[in-house]
């Protein structure tokens, strides 16, 4: 180590919440450094599900410290809630639970203007947790963080002025009723006091342990094809899912990043508008959405699903850095006569190798395929690489050598103990 990062390699939702709860048995900290509570991290211990939306998915480890770092934008009213549902199962967060001072808060008109730009004809189909308003106000400079709680003045002052201006957007753009700033300031204060205890610089924590060789996961949410930068823009989520986005999102450097793994999803699923060369819209597609449960884990919308698609997961290796994946769902597979990959894309007359990232090019081309035999058999009870199906092997060899990557592990059930180390 002492920093492994862990990454989306797709459209999210891949099961990096497992992983990372999974990988947790082995690390000092765990720390969250993007996205906010539009994530939905999903870990199974037991017969217990639990949903995270922003606390890390190491909180189930009781050694483990978890951190939301400065690049997360933290909705107050989701964390409480996490925070609350934590305590009623008697787990122990006091201590254990730091967040930067620098992360950016929620503000309810985030929120709204979120789902007030969502009812235009140009959906992006987002979560409408704030997001993509709560990170433009901090590129703007005008966004309000967590130490900014702690001076009431100063937290006055720069809400007013957010007020001001939202009021006239709500107002005059979208018809809405005005936004009352001494009511927002009371909720805000109210959990500052509740969060108070748990704010920190989490920086200087973040290279005060890898100086001192503490093993560190950094927890990605979302996927590379949603990066705001290197997915299929504009339809992408607001911040930098990728690897990069870690070492900008903790205030670590690059030279503390010993490596990148990469969680893929035995197929391709996608939630909300764009892009999705490798979409079923059939039976087959159908047949992916009930038995993997594709239904968003934050939103419980319907996940789009669709073949494993090489091309665009070969484009996110490079972009992260991955050397390692980790193969999720392939259980859900069991049931297939064939299972296909897709291998290029065909475009006019060329045939591509490489991701173009416009949307204009990957709603034109036609995804070319090759045809793997199933093995019709169950794999969510084998814990070893070879006693799965040979034709199970074959799928997985042949993902990691379509996408230049060594396979690390390989889940096949949403438990811990479904997950199968691959030497
Ligand atoms: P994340 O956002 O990447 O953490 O993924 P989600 O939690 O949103 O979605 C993954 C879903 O797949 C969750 O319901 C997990 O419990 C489930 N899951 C994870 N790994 C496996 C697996 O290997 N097999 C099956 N059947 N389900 C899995
Ligand atoms: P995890 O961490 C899947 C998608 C939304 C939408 C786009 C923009 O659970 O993998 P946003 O609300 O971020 O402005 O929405 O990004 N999206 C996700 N899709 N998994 C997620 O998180 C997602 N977070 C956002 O559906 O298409
Ligand atoms: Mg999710």
């Amino acid at each position: 180590m002492p920093v492994q990062i862990i990454v989306g390699a797709q459209w999210g939702d891949e099961g990096k919440g497992k992983i990372v709860d999974h990988l947790s048995e082995n690390v000092d900290i765990v720390a969250r450094y993007q996205g906010g509570a539009n994530a939905g991290h999903t870990v199974i211990i037991g017969s217990n599900q639990y949903v995270l939306h922003l606390i890390p998915s190491g909180i189930f480890h009781p050694n483990v410290i978890c951190i939301i770092g400065n690049g997360v934008v933290v909705d107050p009213i989701a964390l409480m809630d996490e925070i609350q549902q934590l305590q009623k199962l008697n787990i122990d967060i006091r201590g254990r639970l730091l967040i930067s001072h620098n992360a950016h808060l929620i503000m309810p008109y985030h929120k709204l203007l979120d789902s007030m730009r969502e009812q235009g004809s140009e959906k992006i189909g987002t979560t409408g947790r704030g997001i993509g308003p709560a990170y433009n106000d901090k590129f703007l400079r005008t966004g309000i963080r967590i130490v900014d709680l702690l001076d009431r003045s100063v937290f006055v002052k720069k809400l007013k002025r957010n007020i001001e201006e939202k009021n006239q957007l709500l107002k005059k753009i979208y018809g809405t009723n005005e936004l009352d700033v001494d009511k927002i300031v009371d909720e805000y204060e109210a959990f500052d006091k509740k969060i108070d205890e748990y704010v920190t610089d989490t920086a200087l924590y973040l290279n005060t342990a890898i100086a001192n060789g503490k093993r560190i996961l950094a927890e990605g949410a979302q996927g590379a094809l949603l990066d705001v930068d290197h997915g299929t823009y504009p339809f992408v989520t607001s911040s930098n899912p990728t690897s990069g986005g870690a070492c900008t999102g903790l205030g670590i450097p690059p030279t503390a990043i010993t490596s990148v793994l990469g969680v893929v999803k035995a197929y391709s699923t996608r939630v909300g508008n764009g892009p999705f060369p490798t979409e079923l819209v059939g039976e087959a597609g159908k047949l992916l959405r009930e038995i993997g449960g594709e239904y968003g884990a934050t939103t419980g919308r319907p996940r789009r699903c669709g073949w494993f698609d090489a091309v665009s997961v070969r484009y996110s290796a490079m972009i992260n850095g991955i050397q390692n994946i980790a193969i999720t769902k392939l259980d859900v597979l069991d049931v297939f006569d064939q299972i296909k990959i897709c291998t290029g894309y065909q475009f006019d007359d060329k045939i591509l190798k490489t991701f173009p990232t416009d949307v204009r090019s990957l709603e034109s081309i036609v995804p070319m395929y090759e045809t793997f035999e199933g093995w019709k058999s169950t794999t969510s009870n084998i814990t070893s690489f070879s006693a799965l199906p040979k034709n199970a092997q074959r799928y997985i060899n042949a993902i990691a050598a379509l996408t230049s990557t060594r396979v690390h592990l390989v889940s096949v059930g949403g438990r811990r103990d479904q997950t199968i180390f691959v030497d």
